[in-house]
């Protein structure tokens, strides 16, 4: 941990790595190497950023990975086709199509098209109904589940704690909650999920022994909104204009970082907080579906 109160994410998520990597070292030894496809539609600066640092993470820990492009025009039935022929594929684990996909493509049929055992997203309806029903045979989705970890290995109690999700998307937002509301160890939450329309954000965040921001406005989350000593994780990845910083933007969070973190028992960095741990996450996802592919 950190000296004082951040919780360092890259450091966590480095440690998962190193699990990550004797698990792909363990699975070599029984000729196996998992592999990973990226399927990536338009050219979404912020897309091919995430998907570029995925790969470079995959290549270090030794999972052979690709990804492939395709044009803003792409039709859905193109690109189901493509994830047809990726989910036959014996030398393919794990499949992730990177969002946003552009809107003329319907993204849950995209999302249904991969198969369940390759969906190391977690977004396939089966595998978010496996995570709602608390089966954990299903992959949990990465942001989500690197939140969990991160309050895991901080030792940030869960059980019977308050928590207030800020935001439900079905990429953080809602499949966080499901993850916490259940009935098992390192969850038993009581969950509190505000959104868009919802009355008195303010009071209930003011409640919470722990806030997750995924919202997507920046700094929305102010220091009169938190309770001394909860424990804030900032999902929050948003661009707004910086007149100092050289591209006339920069990135910021979802939390009023510099006035929320001398209130907060624990805090994120944003960067180099939750990232990481998507990450890190999807890496583990990746291995767990090519040690489960041996058992098919
Ligand atoms: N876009 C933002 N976060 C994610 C993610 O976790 N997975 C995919 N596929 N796209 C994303």
């Amino acid at each position: 941990m950190s000296p004082d109160n951040l919780i360092d994410g890259r450091a966590i998520a480095e440690l998962i790595h190193q699990e990550t990597a004797q698990r792909i070292a363990a699975l070599k030894t029984r000729g196996l190497q998992p592999g990973l496809v990226f399927v990536r539609v338009g050219e979404d600066p912020a897309s091919q950023v995430y998907v570029g640092m995925k790969e470079r993470v995959s290549s270090r820990l030794g999972i052979q990975s690709s990804t492939q492009v395709f044009s803003e025009k792409t039709t859905e039935s193109e690109l189901l086709k493509v994830i047809d022929r990726l989910n036959r594929d014996p030398k393919i684990h794990g499949i992730l199509v990177q969002s946003p996909i552009p809107n003329h493509i319907n993204s849950a049929a995209i999302y249904s098209a991969v198969s369940p055992d390759k969906d190391v997203d977690g977004f396939h309806p089966v595998n978010m109904g496996k995570l709602l029903l608390g089966d954990r045979t299903g992959f949990v989705p990465c942001t989500p589940a690197g939140v969990h970890e991160l309050l895991i290995r901080s030792h940030v109690p869960i059980e019977g704690a308050e928590v207030v999700i800020l935001g439900r998307g079905n990429i953080v937002g809602k499949p966080m909650a499901a993850l916490l509301l259940q009935k098992a160890r390192h969850a038993n939450a009581t969950i509190t999920l505000c959104h868009s329309q919802s009355r008195n954000t303010a009071e209930h965040c003011r409640r919470a022994d722990i806030i997750i921001a995924a919202i997507g406005v920046a700094g929305f989350l102010k220091a009169d909104m938190v309770k001394p000593g909860a424990t804030v994780i900032d999902v929050g990845v948003n661009r707004v204009a910086d007149a100092s910083a050289k591209a006339g933007t920069r990135l910021v969070g979802d939390v009023d970082f510099a006035r929320v973190k001398p209130k907060a028992g624990k805090i994120t960095p944003n960067p180099g907080g939750v990232g990481p741990m998507t990450i890190a996450l999807l890496m583990a996802n990746t291995v767990r579906a090519a040690d489960q592919s041996l058992r098919n």
